[in-house]
């Protein structure tokens, strides 16, 4: 049983926890920023037993995503979160996933918050490849992997059909060898 908890200069990753319930719905009940996400909205029912359903989870069995707190150390409060996906049939390859409220974007939270978890995965799990699939359309989110280093490789046209109509969307990808050159 292994539960993350990574620091950074302004924040704080660790498990998620019941305190959280109001902060995390209140950005994760907002259609704005799940908008390009593959959940819904939450009501905080909803948002309550995905706390729950998350706040043991340990790192890292492989085809599970785990959801993190991402506390602002300043305020102790919950800023945003962000999920861990450990491929299944490989454990040498991660995904991330990245939301962060409305009212705490584009303050380099985001950046701040990648920056830790590539940290961790490459260094310290050896993992060789961080995989990122983005809605064509999610712009924020693609300036945030532009910014972290990551390469396109590829464009989908038209290949989902998500939240009633169909969507395309980008793959972004780093190896453990471009972190090792490209790292801030
Ligand atoms: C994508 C998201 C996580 C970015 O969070 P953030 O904390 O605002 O991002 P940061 O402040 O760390 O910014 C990182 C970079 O992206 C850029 N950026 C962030 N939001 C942007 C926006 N709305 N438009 C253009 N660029 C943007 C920043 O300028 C910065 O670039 P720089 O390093 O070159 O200066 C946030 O917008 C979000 O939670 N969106 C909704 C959820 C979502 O769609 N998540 C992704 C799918 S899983």
């Amino acid at each position: 049983m292994k539960q993350l908890q990574l620091n950074t200069p302004r924040l704080l990753i660790r498990n998620l926890r019941t305190e959280d319930l109001n902060d995390f719905h209140y950005y994760r009940s907002n259609p704005e920023v799940i908008k390009y996400q593959g959940s819904d909205v939450m009501n905080l029912e909803q948002a309550a037993g995905f706390i729950e359903r998350m706040k043991d989870k340990s790192f890292g069995t492989p085809g599970e995503w785990v959801q993190y707190a991402i506390i602002d150390k300043a305020t102790k409060r919950l800023v945003g979160d962000c999920g861990i996906h450990i491929h299944l049939q490989d454990r040498r390859i991660g995904e991330i996933g990245m939301t962060i409220s409305h009212d705490h974007q584009q303050k380099g939270f985001a950046k701040e918050a990648f920056t830790a978890l590539l940290t961790y995965l490459f260094e310290t799990e050896n993992l060789h490849r961080v995989v990122e699939t983005v809605d064509a359309e999610n712009n924020a989110s693609i300036q945030l992997l532009k910014s972290m280093g990551f390469r396109q490789e590829g464009h989908f046209i038209e290949n989902i059909f998500f939240k009633g109509k169909w969507g395309s969307e980008y793959q972004y990808a780093m190896l453990h060898t471009e972190w090792n050159t490209r790292k801030p």
